[in-house]
């Protein structure tokens, strides 16, 4: 929608931004505002209710004056969310994409002041600053001359008279800029965006921000045994790596006690027929969207470089392969040993992404001495049948790791809901032959499956957090600040929970 957005400090504002509740009495920043009047007048008429995200207008005159005021609906001052703000940012930017106004005040801080809870002004700023970044992506790369030509994008820039407003506002849109990173990357076509291309786009990255980048591919794959990518990218000509990412803190990191990492682990499965047992049509077409746990990761890491900069190490492994179908597949029926000795018989090449998840997690124990581990996957559509697009699914029966990010989910609006691991469900992937079969083809507890077999790959003594987004990492229509497509789910919440 803009082609960027950005904070200014200066310039005079063609747009004034203010806030009302849904009581619509205007505060006193807001009437200070109001030199002649018409904001006044406009809060009065029918269409200003003060529910989240309604937008009236006003048109002040006199020399100075901005050419318009836009007065935001905030909702109930006493149930007031912080969050209302990214949906509110999503509002505001779709209108000024059409008003074409690009220098815009934001006046916010002074009726948030009455908000009940308090609303901290730069968590305010930042939410807000998050929804105009969220709002102003779109995709249109891919396209060509049979369409009409796309309309010029505009630049925005933003100011506010609250310094922490302002700050907050800043560091929302660099943590959308990290995530319109994944979306960019989410939306990239499989026969683009191959395990090589992604590795390509991570070494760039990192070398932009000053991560270290290492490449995992061919011949070391088969000498390190991760035996998951060998098999499931053993049909494609695109041939499968492991992406190992790294963040160190200036000064490395020496006042800490320990300086074990945190490892974020992402599924980045660049298409999923689904292998020998092949998706059926409908449910193959959007696979190409089985990378963004590894495009979420890559976010998050260009957050942490660039936003966060936490003062301990960072690692991440992406885990990339392209699920596909040759005489050199992979078949069902097969039996691969892992790393740590775990034999696993395959019953379905569509289970695919345990498989390299569990390369990475063995990986991560066994050479990482890890702090915790925190993997994020498009893994089973029955999570999307439990939990629909609303949350995801979490596993993690560590309660110091699941606290921690329980509060990355109230500061990102990233939601998860917690899912159980138990005994019964690890009973269910025994196998005859191997130690356990990848996915039990009795078709109880998908998700939950999924988490049991990862769980063979995570020693016991490490923290670990799986998260399943595979009905939260795309929405199909426009929503709150998203438009149809990636929502690059998991960029803010990893961020967040490493800060
Ligand atoms: N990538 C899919 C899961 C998925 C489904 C992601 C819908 C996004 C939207 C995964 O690899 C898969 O195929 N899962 C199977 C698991 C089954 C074979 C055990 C599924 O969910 O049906
Ligand atoms: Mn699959
Ligand atoms: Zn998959």
């Amino acid at each position: 929608m803009f082609e960027l957005v950005r904070v200014v400090s200066k310039g005079e504002a063609e747009a004034l931004v203010v806030g009302v509740f849904k009581d619509r009495k205007l505060d006193k920043a807001t009437l200070a505002l109001d030199t002649d009047g018409s904001i006044a007048r406009a809060a009065e008429r029918p269409e200003c209710t003060g529910e989240v995200g309604r937008i009236a207008e006003a048109y002040p005159e006199g020399k100075g004056a901005p050419r318009r005021v836009l007065i935001v609906g905030l909702g109930e001052r006493a149930k007031f969310k912080p969050s209302a703000l990214r949906t509110i940012g999503g509002v505001l930017g779709r209108r000024l994409a059409q008003t074409k106004d690009s220098r815009i005040d934001i006046e916010l801080a002074g009726i948030l002041a009455d908000a009940k809870p308090r609303v901290k002004p730069e968590f305010a700023g930042r939410c807000l600053g998050e929804g105009l970044g969220l709002i102003a992506w779109s995709c249109t790369r891919f396209k060509g001359s049979g369409s009409p030509p796309q309309p010029k994008r505009t630049q925005l820039f933003v100011r506010s008279s609250d310094p922490s407003m302002q700050q907050g506002i800043e560091q929302g849109l660099s943590l959308a800029a990290s995530t319109n990173i994944a979306r960019d990357l989410s939306e990239t076509p499989p026969n683009i965006a191959t395990p090589g291309y992604i590795a390509d786009q991570a070494r760039a990255m990192a070398k932009a921000v000053g991560l270290s980048c290492r490449i995992i591919e061919g011949d070391e794959l088969e000498k390190e045994r991760l035996t998951g990518l060998l098999n499931v990218g053993k049909a494609s000509e695109n041939k499968p790596c492991m992406i190992r990412l790294e963040y160190t803190p200036k000064g490395g990191g020496k006042k800490r006690k320990s300086d074990k990492p945190i490892v974020l682990v992402g599924k980045t499965i660049t298409y999923d027929t689904g292998g020998l047992s092949i998706k059926p049509m409908p449910g193959m077409a959007g696979m190409k969207r089985d990378k963004d746990g590894g495009c979420a990761v890559l976010g998050a890491m260009h957050a942490i470089a660039t936003v966060v900069k936490p003062d301990r190490r960072v690692v991440a492994l992406l885990v990339a392969a392209e699920n596909s179908i040759s005489d050199e597949a992979y078949r069902p029926d097969d039996i691969i040993v892992f790393r740590n000795g775990v034999s696993v018989e395959v019953t379905n090449t569509d289970a695919e992404g345990r498989l390299v998840l569990a390369d990475a997690l063995v990986w991560a124990c066994e050479k990482e001495s890890p702090a915790c581990i925190v993997d994020i996957a498009t893994l089973t559509g029955g999570v999307v049948t439990a939990l629909g697009s609303t949350f995801a699914g979490l596993f993690c029966d560590d309660d110091a790791l699941r606290g921690r990010l329980e509060r990355a989910m109230e500061t990102s609006g990233e939601r998860w809901w917690r899912l159980p691991h138990d005994q019964e469900y690890n009973d269910m992937m025994k196998s005859a032959s191997a130690d356990i079969v990848n996915s039990n083809p009795n078709r109880k507890a998908h998700p939950i499956q999924g988490a049991a077999f990862l769980s063979f790959f995570v020693e016991k003594s490490v923290p670990w957090a799986h998260i399943d987004i595979a009905g939260v990492h795309a929405v199909e229509g426009d929503s709150g600040p998203f438009c149809k497509g990636p929502t690059g789910f998991g960029v803010r919440l990893l961020a967040d929970f490493v800060s």
